[in-house]
């Protein structure tokens, strides 16, 4: 009760105050001798009552003015235009003003710009009269706005679209493919986060001042994702080929570019202006963060698969941050010739299974390679189910991708723990990043074994041929402390690397070449096979720093089939050349004998015609 009580006081005081220094004033005014002014009529003066006060119009509109005020007994009602035209509205200048409204007004059609101004309005009643009037401004009228597309980053997090410069009141924005919204006042929106779904045009209604129809305006959104653009250029006048790797809509800038045959062993550091004779640098430059590799004279060897990492930095906040490395593959297509050479390569490489060992309840990791730059990859459990790798972020998950990116061919899942149930055959599908299509399959053979795992479990040999027993450290490569075998007949053999095809033991058994016990590798090759050898063998090798001896049993047995492949072809070849000596000799004695034959004519093939063909069947 006390805050409002002394609120009346204060509000009695002012008012009190304020009467005094009015009465100051009056008097002061009333001494000074001045005209006195009857504040009647000057009410009658005031601009309030003309409406609008102020009046916008874009040319071309109509502008309705009035009193605001309605009289009794209205007897005239007068306009006076800013050019000082003053006429009566029952008889216009001109068809284009008309009585607006019940008292008196007056509508003003198809403004123009020399109808700017303050327009007058007197309404006379009786013995009383009123003027008021009403500021026209007059507007240049808008139709059309055009503006130049309006291209975003993809990922942007609070972005302010301006979508016009116009001053307006309101506007209607509508994305494509969604509801529209509207804005009060200055058009402009924020977006929480830039994506490709609001990519289009986008209708924007607007309403400008002095105009009720509303105007459209089109604005073309871009939504830009970072990526490198990767390919390669072949200049047959200068015998040139240039392989390239720019990124494209990045903020980031180029530190390092870097090129590497995905066969050699080693990569160019490329930058630009310098050179190693046959290597430079192809682009605009990194500051247009391009990054490029030219080959002067390329040769065979230039041809195939080419990896490009290109190093990138970026402001975080106020300080420049490396980022991961961007890399992709380029392709180089070979001529013909060589293509067909690689297909028949690969085919073969395809047929070799790859096989990976895993302990059981251990981790394992499966992995494909493309030589081209995937979008996505996804495996195939031998029982069916697919798995898609994601980014390992938790260390309950399941299963993750590994491997260095997507972007260079790499495929691959590992999966925290294996069992028994996951031996088999694994196929992983791989989707090209720049073509649709059937996606490139390959696949890995899974083996859960012990820790010490036969590469075969059988092995397929015939007397007198030589053959290998090969263990390996499940899990990767661990060294052994030792290695041996167990024959059949129960004989005992230990080996390392050291017992070679010279110092082989019993004369036929020694360490496989090219393995080691370093490396995980238990490997014996018996050459030539005895019919003692056939049976059930026994690998086994203590793996370093583990307490028990690890082993695994390979059956080697008798295969009439394992003649290696090429055989047949040489027996081919044989059977061949025999047919064409028997043919030449034939030729020969038909050419000997049959010399003047009554219904030979002169052309007959020649014996050398005959070699020839010999020669080209031979090439085949
Ligand atoms: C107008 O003024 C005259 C003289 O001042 C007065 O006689 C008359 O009554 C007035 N008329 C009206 C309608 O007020
Ligand atoms: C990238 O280069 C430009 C021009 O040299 C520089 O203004 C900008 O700050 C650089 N940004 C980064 C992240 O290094
Ligand atoms: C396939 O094997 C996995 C792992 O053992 C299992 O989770 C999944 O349920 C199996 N799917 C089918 C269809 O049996």
């Amino acid at each position: 009760m006390l805050a409002p009580l002394k609120f009346l006081n204060i509000y009695v005081i002012f008012l009190f105050m304020s009467i005094l220094v009015a009465i100051c004033l009056v008097q002061r005014v009333l001494s000074q001798g001045f005209i006195n002014v009857e504040i009647k009529n000057l009410l009658k003066m005031q601009r309030g009552l003309g409406w609008p006060y102020v009046l916008r119009v874009a040319e071309g509109n109509e502008a309705l003015l009035r009193l605001d005020i309605k009289l009794e007994n209205l007897e005239s009602c007068k306009i006076t235009t800013p050019s000082g035209l003053t006429f009566r509205i029952q008889s216009p200048p001109s068809n284009r003003y008309t009585k607006w409204s019940d008292g008196c007004g007056v509508r003003i059609r198809n403004i123009a710009l020399t109808d700017e101004g303050r327009w007058r309005i007197t309404a006379t009643a009786g013995n009383n009269s009123y003027t008021g009037w009403s500021e026209v401004y007059v507007e240049e009228s808008k139709s059309v706005y055009s503006a130049s597309p309006i291209a975003l980053k993809d990922g942007e997090t609070e972005t302010k679209l301006e979508l016009t410069s116009l001053e307006n009141s309101y506007c209607l924005v509508s994305k494509p493919f969604s509801e529209s919204s509207l804005v009060p006042g200055h058009c402009s929106v924020t977006l929480d986060r830039a994506t490709r779904a609001i990519q289009g045009n986008w209708n924007v209604l607007l309403g400008l001042p002095g105009q009720v129809s509303e105007m459209e305006v089109q604005r073309q959104v871009t939504v830009e994702t970072e990526r490198l653009d990767v390919g390669y250029v072949y200049d047959r006048t200068e015998n040139k080929l240039h392989l390239y790797c720019n990124i494209l809509h990045t903020s980031k800038n180029i530190t390092f570019c870097r090129f590497q045959k995905t066969s050699e062993p080693f990569g160019y550091n490329v930058v630009d202006g310098l050179s190693d004779g046959r290597h430079s640098y192809y682009g605009d430059g990194f500051a247009q963060r391009q990054c490029g590799l030219t080959l002067e004279n390329p040769t065979a060897k230039d041809y195939g698969t080419w990896r490009c990492s290109v190093g990138v930095q970026m402001w975080e906040g106020n300080v420049i941050k490396p980022q991961t490395p961007m890399q992709a593959l380029i392709s180089v297509a070979q001529d013909a010739v060589r293509l067909r050479i690689a297909g028949q390569i690969k085919d073969i490489e395809d047929d070799v299974v790859k096989t990976i060992f895993v302990q059981s309840h251990m981790p394992f990791t499966i992995t494909c390679k493309a030589n081209m730059s995937l979008s996505y990859c996804w495996f195939q459990h031998p029982n069916g189910t697919q798995y898609t790798p994601a980014q390992l972020l938790d260390e309950n998950q399941l299963f993750w991708y590994s491997g260095e990116s997507l972007q260079t061919g790499d495929c691959g899942i590992t999966f925290a723990d294996v069992t028994s149930e996951d031996a088999g055959k694994w196929i992983c599908h791989m989707g090209p990043r720049d073509q649709l299509g059937i996606e490139i399959t390959d696949h890995v053979v899974l083996r859960v074994t012990g820790p010490l795992a036969a590469n075969k479990k059988e092995v397929g040999t015939d007397i007198g041929e030589t053959a290998t027993l090969y263990c390996h450290t499940a899990n990767g490569n661990k060294p052994l402390d030792y290695c041996r075998f167990l024959s059949p007949n129960f004989v005992g053999i230990r080996i390392d690397e050291s017992v070679t095809e010279n110092s082989a033991i019993l004369k036929r058994y020694y360490f496989t070449p090219n393995r080691g016990l370093d490396y995980g590798d238990c490997s014996l090759t018996i050459s030539p096979v005895n019919e003692e050898d056939i049976g059930e063998w026994t690998c086994a090798a203590l793996i370093n720093q583990e307490t028990l001896e690890a082993r695994d049993l390979i059956t080697l047995y008798i295969d009439a089939s394992t003649a290696p492949l090429y055989t047949a072809g040489i027996v081919g070849i044989s059977l061949g050349v025999a047919v064409l000596v028997v043919a030449l000799i034939g030729v020969l004695w038909y050419k000997r004998f049959w010399p003047k034959m009554p219904w030979r004519r002169s052309s007959q093939p020649s014996s050398v015609d005959n070699f020839t063909m010999t020669q080209t069947f031979y090439e085949q």
